[in-house]
């Protein structure tokens, strides 16, 4: 008998250090379907499709195509057995043109390329999906759009027939996105099975068969088109199925009722950010943060959120609005300055944007605090005493561990990395705490250390401005919440209006 499903993966679980990224998952894709695969960002998407592709091994769990058992080690394992990825960041070498990019790693004669006979094959599969792009330009020369499609003839020149495309449409705009989904139903049409993974339900609602929705590492369900409704799908991705287990996950952390400050430490006035390439900037964004509160913000990676925790330590992308810190605009204002003024700032990329890789963690500390009096001689040298003294109390009020503060902060996990990050906020005294993503991938100890440590801040009456893809975490942490849309402001709520599913639907458009 004939199997109808193509994909069979069994019990998949995968740990990172202390990080469960799959528990358990069962996922199942017929053959010749569109199957979505949704869910938050850090949900587990890349990490189970990953294992598929054979990049990473599971702790546990079993592989089956088309009813049978196997083994994938590697992508040349997975290739062999017709399964074809395209990754969210471009593989291609940048050098070579489609061709050779195409038919690279092709088995063949060893002395000749057969180049014309090849070319005529991609030409004849870019032919049948309707895709089109040049055949002789160095790749780099090429937008991203393009060179997904030439990555998608790639993996079917290669024999795929499994495509798993890891959120193709992050870098396409509408009209590709419709010649996508076009060449995508081609494909099945001829019976090769297509994996879609993405974070937003609009894009599942209008291209897939059926969908599998992960959330926090688990499989919530798997429904066929039939069945989609966007408020099955909000709920699905954003709420706990079963409430016992999930919520064991989630860090606990107590909100005492307090009073906030007067008046508020950080004003945000219809400011406006012009967006690059893909995407929208923000447009007449209005809030405040008080002192001796957490607000948050949420979005679905992607709508303004990187801009806005850009803007407001660097205010010069503003082209409109103004930023008011204790009464002060800080528009004209350098970094540096902003954080003089009593800003701080935790950047959601820690290793790229947070740390300096080679210095230890004393010079970590000190960064940004450098030209701050308490840390110079004679205004002009480092005092090292002083910088010493800083990283000894940050090292104890932050748990770090580690034998000195003189290690390279590269050898550190990235939960001490970030509490060393979190710990040089607060070196001088802080006004206001930017943090964007503070919690991404650490285990769940961690994340409460950190939460605590907000919450001590606000506490004792510091503002917060917490910017953070995952709801759960700012529903519990925060005393207000504004969701980020498209780079629009779609509302703020109270803590006693928080709803889920309401705050759920406005971060997708709804
Ligand atoms: N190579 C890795 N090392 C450590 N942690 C990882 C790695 N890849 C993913 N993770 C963690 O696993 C979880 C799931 O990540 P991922 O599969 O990338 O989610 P998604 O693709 O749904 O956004 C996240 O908590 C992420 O930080
Ligand atoms: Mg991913």
């Amino acid at each position: 008998m004939e199997n109808k499903n193509l994909v069979e993966l069994k019990n998949i679980r995968k740990v990172f250090g202390k990080v469960i990224a799959l528990d358990n998952v069962t996922f199942t894709a017929a053959k010749g379907e569109i199957h979505g695969l949704l869910g938050e960002n850090g949900a587990g998407k890349s990490t189970l499709m990953n294992i598929l592709y054979g990049l990473y091994s599971p702790n546990k769990g079993e592989i089956y195509i088309d009813g049978k058992k196997v083994r994938i080690d590697s992508p040349f394992d997975s290739i062999k057995i017709g399964i074809g990825m395209v990754h969210q960041i471009s593989t291609l070498v940048p050098e070579f043109n489609a061709v050779e990019n195409i038919i690279l790693g092709t088995p063949k004669d060893k002395f000749k390329l057969p180049i014309k006979e090849e070319r005529r094959k991609v030409k004849k599969i870019m032919e049948e999906l309707g895709l089109t792009f040049p055949l002789d330009v160095k790749t780099k020369e090429l937008p991203a759009g393009v060179k997904q499609k030439i990555e998608i003839i790639r993996a079917l020149h290669k024999g795929a027939k499994l495509l798993i495309l890891d959120e193709p449409t992050t870098s396409l705009v509408e009209s590709e996105f419709r010649q996508l989904l076009k060449s995508l139903r081609a494909l099945v049409k001829k019976g090769v099975t297509v994996i879609f993974i993405t974070h937003k339900i609009k894009e599942i609602m209008e291209s897939c068969d059926s969908v599998t929705v992960l959330r926090r590492g688990k499989v919530q369900d798997t429904i066929d088109k039939e069945q989609m409704t966007k408020e099955k799908l909000v709920k699905l991705m954003f709420m706990e199925k079963d409430i016992k287990v999930t919520e064991s996950a989630l860090p606990k952390v107590e909100l005492p009722a307090i009073k906030r400050s007067k008046k508020p430490v950080c004003i945000v006035k219809n400011i406006e950010v012009k967006g690059k390439e893909k995407s929208k900037g923000l447009k007449n964004i209005s809030f405040e943060v008080y002192g001796g509160e957490i607000f948050g913000v949420a979005s679905v990676s992607g709508n303004g959120e990187k801009e806005l925790a850009s803007a407001m330590i660097n205010p010069s992308l503003l082209s409109n609005g103004d930023i008011l810190v204790n009464g002060e605009s800080i528009k004209h204002l350098s970094t540096l300055s902003v954080f003089n003024k009593g800003v701080a700032y935790t950047p959601e990329d820690r290793i790229k944007e947070g740390i300096l890789n080679d210095g230890s963690i004393k010079e970590n500390v000190l960064l940004g605090h450098h030209t701050e009096k308490r840390f110079l001689e004679k205004n002009l040298f480092i005092n090292w005493n002083e910088a010493t003294k800083a990283a000894r109390k940050t090292i104890k009020d932050y748990n770090v561990a580690t034998p000195s503060e003189e290690l390279a902060i590269r050898r550190l996990s990235g939960g001490n990395i970030q509490k060393v990050i979190m710990g040089r906020a607060f070196v001088s005294p802080t006004d206001l705490l930017i943090t964007h993503n503070p919690t991404s991938g650490l285990d769940v100890l961690t994340v409460e250390f950190i939460f605590n440590k907000l919450v001590e801040t606000r506490n004792n009456g510091g503002a917060v401005l917490c910017i953070n893809e995952d709801l759960d975490e700012l529903m519990i942490i925060s005393d207000r919440i504004a969701v980020l849309h498209n780079g629009e402001l779609k509302g703020i709520f109270q803590r006693s209006e928080f709803n889920k599913y309401k705050i759920g639907l406005l971060m997708i458009g709804g």
